[in-house]
């Protein structure tokens, strides 16, 4: 029989194209096809960026201003190292076993353990949250970018109160300049999205984050030796105050456990698929805890000090980087240098957290149409932005659209994805890690972690979704 030149080269596509379907859907691979941290140290930096965010030095310390310092940073403790921990382990895992998107991790996963395909629902949901939180998210970064020139161009030193608030609603009501800013902080987020894991994030990550720590240390040590304060500082965040702790305090302190460690929305998944084989699952965790859990800490060491130093307000909410700090860093010596250092610390800590809330989607569109990274990267950033405006005008134009409660659009997004939907895909990832996950895929990733395997199984099966759906029990009654 005669073959025509064209049917084999037919022939030899057809062959490749089922190659290249199995190969993704097959697990344990050692390769994602979208590319691969060069490095267990670059796993760690990405992680620890993606943690390391808006979390840490805006929402962590007005949080814990607001709830009595002390006994929620214990109760914010508590929830990282009995519930955060074990989880930011069980994503890792997933993502490095499965070696794709979150959504397809989950069903070629589920597959091989024989569970429900439903369990894919864990990387849907994480693509909404993440959505979710990206739309509230790239609004503060804008203001943080903003109020780096407003602080270089010496705008705060010497404000007073009343004018540091004036100035501060005068920018948030102003929808151009919101909008504005939200818009270039998304489009050097796709930007960055856009190169890919080792173009981009990777590449981002390798210089941002140890000048982020290099940044935060000035910081801290600006703090203790020219505020006088700073003992009044750390016993504000390590002495507990139990009266202004309530259960509201404590899913507030679970909701943050798992937003600053980028818990239960499959950022870190996504990131594990990347991470190279041959390390430890559990050491590397540990690490990036303690490095997002140390950044939270000075940050608090950082503000407070400034804050009592200047007989400010320690519960004054998010706006206490916005209106709180400005008015300290304008009182001090060396304030305008200063200030400016932190709001580029912020900004920092910003980008190299939203690249990662964007990665799941973004990998799972290039795993899924033919677009490829760049224009998956705009899609993906486009639809992000685009519910963001909601946020950004929450603070203007629809300041009125609010729910019986009073919440506006902004509150409901910050809301109901860290108090609801992080949590929630906690839940479902520590159970399915924990009791459906096929012992040969457990035993694969964790060979290096034997020693800690039995205590990280039993805080997976049992504390971490006991102690989620007790935290959210308690909310509701
Ligand atoms: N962890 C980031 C922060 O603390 C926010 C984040 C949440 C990033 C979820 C990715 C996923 O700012």
């Amino acid at each position: 029989m005669y073959v025509g030149m064209d049917d084999l080269w037919i022939q030899v596509k057809m062959v490749t194209i089922k190659l290249r379907k199995r190969g993704r859907g097959m697990l344990n691979q050692s390769e994602s096809m979208h590319g691969m941290w060069s490095s267990r140290l670059m796993f760690i930096f990405a992680a620890a960026g993606s943690a390391v965010g808006l979390g840490n030095i805006w929402r962590f310390p007005y949080l814990a201003g607001e709830n009595g310092g002390g006994v929620f940073v214990l109760a914010y403790l508590g929830c990282i190292a009995l519930i955060g921990i074990p989880i930011l382990v069980a994503e890792i895992l997933l993502g490095r076993a499965g070696r794709q998107s979150p959504i397809n991790a989950m069903l070629v996963l589920a597959k091989a353990s024989n569970a429900s395909p439903a369990w894919s629902i864990i990387g849907w949901m994480g693509a909404l949250a993440g959505f979710m939180i990206l739309s509230f998210y790239g609004v503060i970064a804008g203001w943080a970018m903003a109020y780096v020139a407003d602080m270089v161009s010496g705008n705060f030193v010497g404000i007073e109160a009343d004018a540091a608030a004036k100035s501060f609603d005068d920018f948030t009501g102003d929808p151009l300049k919101v909008v504005g800013w939200q818009t270039a902080f998304m489009a050097l987020t796709i930007t960055i999205a856009a190169r890919g894991v080792g173009r981009g994030l990777e590449m981002t990550v390798r210089y941002l984050m140890p000048a982020l720590f290099l940044l935060l240390v000035v910081l801290v040590l600006y703090s203790a030796l020219t505020t006088g304060h700073f003992v009044a500082g750390l016993t504000f965040l390590f002495q507990p105050n139990f009266d202004d702790f309530s259960s509201n305090s404590l899913i507030m302190a679970m909701g943050q456990a798992f937003f600053t460690l980028s818990l239960g929305m499959g950022a870190i998944m996504a990131y594990g698929a990347y991470m190279p084989k041959g390390s430890s699952i559990v050491g590397t965790a540990a690490t990036i805890a303690v490095l997002d859990t140390g950044v939270a800490l000075m940050s608090g060491m950082v503000i407070f000090p400034l804050v009592f130093a200047n007989g400010l307000e320690s519960s004054a909410g998010p706006g206490l980087m916005f209106i709180t700090l400005p008015i300290a860093f304008g009182q001090m010596i060396g304030g305008q240098i200063f200030g400016t250092i932190f709001f580029v610390l912020v900004s920092f800590a910003a980008i190299t957290s939203s690249i990662s809330l964007l990665e799941p989607a973004v990998a799972w569109v290039v795993e899924k149409t033919r677009l490829g990274r760049a224009r998956g990267a705009v899609l993906v950033g486009l639809i992000a932005w685009l519910l963001g405006l909601g946020s950004a005008l929450s603070f203007n134009l629809g300041a009125e659209w609010t729910l019986t409660n009073g919440m506006n659009f902004f509150d409901v997004m910050d809301y109901v994805s860290n108090n609801i939907l992080l949590p929630l895909g906690g839940i479902l990832i520590a159970i399915f890690t924990g009791w459906l996950l096929s012992e040969d895929q457990l035993q694969a990733q964790l060979a290096e972690d034997q020693g800690a395997l039995p205590v990280w199984r039993f805080l997976t099966r049992f504390i971490a979704p006991l102690g989620v759906l007790i935290v959210f029990l308690v909310t509701i009654f």
